[in-house]
Order: C-alpha cells, then structure tokens, then sequence
C-alpha cells in the first residue's frame, strides 16, 4: 500500500471508486459521455441537472445508470424545473445527490436518504455545515472563489481553516475550487480532505464533448484571464459567475443597469432581474459549450485553468494526478525525516 492509497482509503470507500476525485457537476458539460469518461479513468463523475429539460435529463439519468461505475446527480434548487428533477433523481438508481444552489430543504436531504442515496451538499461557513450535517447530509463539499461557474465570497485558503478543519473528524469534507495538480491533491488529503473535486481540469480532457473553441480558449488562457463578474448593486442581488474574460462579461454589467433602472421603474420585479441574470449565464454557457461562441458565450472557467496548457485523455490526467501526489508525498516524507 502507497502512502496515498493510505491517505485515500476512506473517499474511496465512501464514493466506491478508485480515486476519490471527483469531477464536478459543470451546466452543459457534464453529460454522460464525460460521467462515464472519468469513471473508467477511476474517478466519480457527477451528472448536470443545471437547466436541463426533464425529459433530457431523464434520458441522461438512465444512460449513466448503465455505467458499471458509482456517480451522482447535482441538482440545482433554483434551477427552473428543480422540482421535476428531484422526482426524477427520486425515482432513477442514481447513489448520490449533490444538492447545489441554495440551501436544500431538510426534507429533500431525507427523502433521498430514505431511498438509500448518499448526499453530498456545499457549505461555505461552519453554521451552514453544522446545519447541512443536521439535515442528514453524508458529506460537505467545500468550494473556494477560484472556482469556475458560480462562485461563492471566500478562497479555498480560508474555507479549508474555517470549514475543514472544524469538520474533517466529524464528517466527509471535499475541497473544490483551484486545484489543478497532484501535488495539491496530496497536500489536501494530508490536511484531511476526504477527496477533491475539479472541475476546470475535467473540461481539458479529450472525451468531454465541449466545443473545441471553447478548448481552445482554456489552453490559451492564464489564471489572471478567468475573472470574477459581480453585482453591480443590491437592488438586483447576483451570485458572481467566474469565466474567462471576453465580450459576455462587459455585457454582463450593462445587462444589471438595464434591470435595475426597468426594477426601479417597475417593468420588472426583482426576482424576474434575477431570473433574467441567470438565463443570461446559463444560456451564455451553453453557447460557449455547444455552438463554441466564446466571444458572446459564457466560459466559465476557474484560476487553475492557467495550470493546465493542453488536452489530454482523461486517463493520463488521472494518472499525472496521481504520480505528482506520489512524488509530493515522498518529498514531505523526505522532508519531515530527522538526520541527526
Ligand atoms: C463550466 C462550468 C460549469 C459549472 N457548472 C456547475 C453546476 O452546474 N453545478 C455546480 O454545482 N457546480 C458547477 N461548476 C463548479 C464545478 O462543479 C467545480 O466545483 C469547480 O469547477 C471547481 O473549481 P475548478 O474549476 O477550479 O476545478 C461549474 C464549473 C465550470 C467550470
């Protein structure tokens, strides 16, 4: 046994692969080519619920039910048609819910978790852990600023000494949001994180279906590039998106004007802004995804795309994960041998 078999035994006993890494749920990106792509690798992969159509995600939900592999479903609880989706995670084999958006309701944990399904949910503070922890989730995914997509207040850095560190013996804790090698890997797992998920990393791999422009630009792209779009006022409330620099983003501060002088004259109300925002993101995205318009689409994107400089097969990402968090791990061993 290698010290990382070691160090994660217990996420690969609790998500049942190989590699407790987990390639996060990402809109329009994570389909059942690219779940099924990263649990052959060894990893777990996380099926879209996003704004996918029910009928779509029905179809997605039996497709990754045929994998051999263990995986989950993340639902968005603001996402239009949740509601439906929940049914449809209810009523599908899937093993794990991620619940992401807002907080999810202690019932919605339950009932899941009376169907046999383990659930994981993000928890950005120590209130909305403990709280997580008392609705009955399995496991908390923590997600720093660095991330790609929606992103939260805080880094990676401070969650893992506000969050990790108070949860780690208590419960499950996987760390998201700028990793992108090996060797943060090791060091994660060595702070107690039971696993890690990537996003940003999964989409640079030969077998996730985006649009090759939209590759592209992640090669291109340095860490600076992927920047943080953000609220222009609390008259409209908005959740920062992180994605790469481009045309989307500057219309993305005209677009909050525009709703908030049509919520102040009262063409709007506030949740229609809000809804409008998002359909703003999520159909932007899609654009990038699909059509590859990564000028007036949305490519969302975390910091660590500026570790990563080409698309590789998915199993030579996991195996260069694996050996730089060997090699980091013999260097601490190394390190912390006294020669006296
Ligand atoms: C293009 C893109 C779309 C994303 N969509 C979602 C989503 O639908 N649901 C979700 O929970 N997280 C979403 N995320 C976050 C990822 O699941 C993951 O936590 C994040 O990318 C981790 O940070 P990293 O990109 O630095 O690895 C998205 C991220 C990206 C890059």
């Amino acid at each position: 046994m290698t010290q990382l078999d070691q160090l994660w035994k217990k996420g690969q006993e609790f998500l049942g692969v190989k590699y407790p890494l987990i390639s996060g749920a990402m809109s329009w990106v994570s389909t059942p080519v690219l779940v099924e792509a990263v649990g052959n690798a060894g990893g777990f992969g996380v099926l879209a619920g996003g704004n996918t159509p029910p009928e779509a995600l029905e179809k997605d939900l039996a497709t990754c039910e045929k994998s051999k592999t263990p995986f989950a479903v993340n639902l968005i609880t603001i996402a239009p048609r949740y509601k439906e989706h929940i049914e449809l995670a209810a009523k599908s084999s899937v093993p794990f819910v991620v619940f992401a958006g807002t907080i999810p309701a202690k019932e919605e944990i339950a009932r899941m978790k009376d169907l046999g399904k383990k659930v994981m949910a993000f928890a950005a503070t120590e209130a909305l852990a403990n709280r997580m922890l008392k609705f009955g989730a399995d496991a908390l995914i923590i997600e720093g600023r660095e991330s790609g997509g929606h992103i939260g207040p805080v880094s990676t850095l401070v969650l893992l000494q506000d969050v990790l560190y108070k949860f780690r013996d208590k419960t499950h804790v996987f760390v998201a949001g700028g990793v992108g090698r090996g060797e943060m890997v090791a060091h994660l797992l060595l702070m107690g994180a039971t696993g890690v998920q990537m996003g940003t990393r999964f989409v640079m791999t030969e077998e996730c279906q985006v649009h090759a422009k939209m590759k592209e630009a992640f090669v291109r792209a340095g860490a600076k590039d992927a920047v943080a779009n953000t609220q222009v006022d609390p008259t409209l409330p908005v959740v920062s998106v992180r994605a790469l620099r481009n045309k989307a983003g500057e219309e993305f501060a005209k677009l909050q004007i525009d709703l908030i002088a049509k919520i102040g004259r009262g063409e709007i109300t506030r949740n229609e802004g809000i809804l409008l925002v998002e359909n703003f993101w999520l159909g932007g995205l899609r654009r990038a995804v699909q059509d590859g318009d990564v000028e007036n689409g949305s490519v969302m994107a975390g910091q660590s795309v500026g570790l990563m400089d080409a698309i590789k097969p998915m199993a030579q990402v996991f195996a260069d994960l694996v050996a730089e968090a060997e090699s980091e791990l013999a260097r601490i061993k190394s390190q912390l041998t006294i020669n006296n």
